[in-house]
This record gives structure tokens, C-alpha cells and sequence, in this order.
């Protein structure tokens, strides 16, 4: 269990966290979701010792970091994937962490195997290896010591859309297993399909908190898209109930829950084709929540693949 309280890290005049309490319970992937900027590297360097807090107290299965026999035995820890050592093979790093942790080297193999990085590829400098081999090796390390807290620092960051996946399906394993997972994203659909939890900020705070489902309640209905046999008698019976609606490429948008829409229609006998939560309602709401913090022009650039729900 993570438990963070009253966190805030100041530089200077500046505020990069703000007054943050959460935890993080066994058994849950805990998504740690903000534009870039918004104090989420900051707040895991502070959890795992490497940035004191100037407020505020972290504390991982009730111990501060520091005070951890053997941390890494408990707690993997993913940070910045280009900060490993860039001489050294990616089996030197593991090999190196293994005897830190008094580990057999067995274990070495079984995580190169794990993350799929071969025998020649293991036996490469780190310099040379792409991002997503980085990350990989660094899921690797993170794993090494079997730990039962995972602190993931943006680690899909160069994965390939299959790497994605990978990483997606060893990560819900871990936590149905028991494992915690801290695992920050500055992209919504990287982290939307595996967190159990979500925590969403913004300029140093902590804008809003839930599951998906949750989430997206408190904002107040996150939209309805809908595609009818005959959509001009749909989009009559919605101007009779009094939902505003909007024609959308691939059907019509409501501002109403699916089951209200859903209801209306079967009132009417109305043959529905599709039915379900508009794509893009977390998406909007996560621009909304972080908008004043949004330092990169999101709007200007093309959705990323498989962004919708
Ligand atoms: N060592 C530092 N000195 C001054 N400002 C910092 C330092 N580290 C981070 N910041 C600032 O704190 C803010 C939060 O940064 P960071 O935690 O890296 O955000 P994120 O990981 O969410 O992108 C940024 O504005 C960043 O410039
Ligand atoms: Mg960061």
C-alpha cells in the first residue's frame, strides 16, 4: 500500500506539487494521468527518496523509502528509462541489480525472457538499444526483485502499439495478483483500460479522482452515441425529450446517459443499431480538467490510435 499525504515539492517560488494525498491499494493499477508539466515525475521521485518533499509525507507498507530493507525487493522502480547507465549492457544493469539484491542469476534470464529482449539484444550497449528497448529493459529491472509496490514512471513511452499491449496484460496480471501499480501517463488511453483508479492532475493538484466509471458520472454524463434504423425519427423523439444532440460521422452524439437514450428509444420503437458511451467523453473531460496546465498544443495534433473508448 502507497499512501501519499499532503505532498507538495516547491522549487524556488515555484509550486510543481501542490497538497497531494492518495494511496495506492493492493490488488489495483492506481493510473497516474496529466499533461506534461504536471508534477507526476516530480511526485515519484519524491515517493521513491530521490527528491525530498518540502511538505508532506510518502510512505510505502507504512515505511518511508529510506527506512526499506532492501527496496528493491519491494518496491520496482521505473523512472526515467535513458537515465540507466548508457555504457553498460542491458544484462550488466540486470546482472548488477541481481547481486545488489542478493538474487540467483537465474532471475536475470527469466526477466530478459519476460520482456522479450533476446540474447543478442541483452548483450548490447544500452546506447544503442531504441526507447521502447529502454523501457522494456527497465520494466525488467523494476520486476527484478519480485517486488509487491510497482512505481512506473510514463513506462509505455516508446512502446509500440503491441508493446502497449504487452505491457498492459503483464501489469493486470501483477495486480490480480496482489501487486500495486503507480503508473503515470501523459496520454488517457494509454492508461484508461488497465487503471483500476484514476488520478488526474494538473498544475501540481490533483484535479479529480475514480474509476472511469466514476469519473465520468461526476462529469455530469459523458454523452451518448447512437446510430438508428431511421435516424430522422430518432433525432425527432430526442428534440421532443428535450436532449440536445449533434450529428456526428458516425452517428449522432446526445447529451444524455446511453440508458436514458436507450429508454426513450424503446418507448418509441425505435431500432437502434449502436448504442454506447460517446468515444472521446474521459478524453474531453481529461483536456478540460488539465486545460490551463496543456503546454503542448493537443488540439493541433491527430488523435492517437485506438484513443476512443
Ligand atoms: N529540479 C527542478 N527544478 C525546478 N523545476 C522543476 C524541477 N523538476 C521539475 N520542475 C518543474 O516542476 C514541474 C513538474 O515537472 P514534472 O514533475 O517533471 O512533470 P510531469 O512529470 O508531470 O511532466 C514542471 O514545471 C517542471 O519544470
Ligand atoms: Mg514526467
Amino acid at each position: 500500500m502507497i499512501k501519499v499525504e499532503g505532498l507538495t515539492r516547491v522549487y524556488g517560488s515555484f509550486t510543481a506539487v501542490d497538497d497531494i494525498s492518495f494511496t495506492c491499494r493492493p490488488g489495483t493499477v492506481t493510473g497516474f494521468l496529466g499533461p506534461n508539466g504536471a508534477g507526476k515525475t516530480t511526485t515519484m521521485r519524491v515517493m521513491v527518496g530521490l527528491t525530498p518533499a518540502t511538505r508532506g509525507d510518502v510512505t510505502i507498507g507504512g515505511l518511508h523509502f529510506h527506512d526499506i530493507p532492501n527496496p528493491g525487493r519491494h518496491v520496482g522502480v521505473l523512472l526515467d528509462a535513458s537515465a540507466q547507465h548508457a555504457g553498460r549492457t542491458g544484462r550488466e544493469v540486470l546482472t548488477l541489480g541481481a547481486q545488489t539484491m542478493g538474487l540467483p542469476m537465474s532471475r536475470v534470464d527469466e526477466m530478459l525472457e519476460l520482456v522479450s529482449l533476446d540474447e543478442t539484444e541483452s548483450r548490447r550497449r544500452i546506447r544503442n538499444y531504441s526507447l521502447g528497448m529502454r523501457q522494456r529493459l527497465g520494466i525488467a529491472h523494476a520486476l527484478l526483485g519480485d517486488p509487491s509496490v510497482l512505481i512506473l514512471d510514463e513506462p509505455a513511452n516508446g512502446l509500440d502499439p503491441a508493446g502497449i499491449r504487452w505491457m498492459r496484460g503483464l501489469l493486470k496480471g501483477y495486480a490480480d495478483r496482489g501487486g500495486t501499480v503507480l503508473l503515470s501517463s501523459h496520454l488517457l488511453h494509454e492508461v484508461e483500460q488497465i487503471a483500476d483508479e484514476m488520478l488526474l492532475i494538473g498544475r501540481g493538484k490533483i484535479v479529480a479522482r475514480g474509476s472511469k466509471a466514476e469519473l465520468l458520472a461526476n462529469a455530469g454524463g459523458a454523452g451518448t452515441l447512437v446510430t438508428a434504423l431511421d435516424h430522422d425519427q430518432l433525432t425527432g423523439a430526442l428534440t421532443d425529450r428535450g436532449l440536445s444532440f449533434v450529428p456526428v460521422a458516425d452517428g449522432i452524439r446526445v447529451d444524455a446517459q446511453p440508458v436514458d437514450v436507450g429508454r426513450l428509444a424503446a418507448e418509441r420503437s425505435i431500432v437502434l443499431t449502436e448504442l454506447r458511451t460517446a468515444s472521446g467523453g474521459l478524453e474531453d473531460l481529461f483536456l478540460e480538467l488539465t486545460a490551463d496546465t496543456q503546454r503542448d498544443d493537443v488540439s493541433a495534433a491527430p488523435a492517437p490510435e485506438g484513443a476512443s473508448l
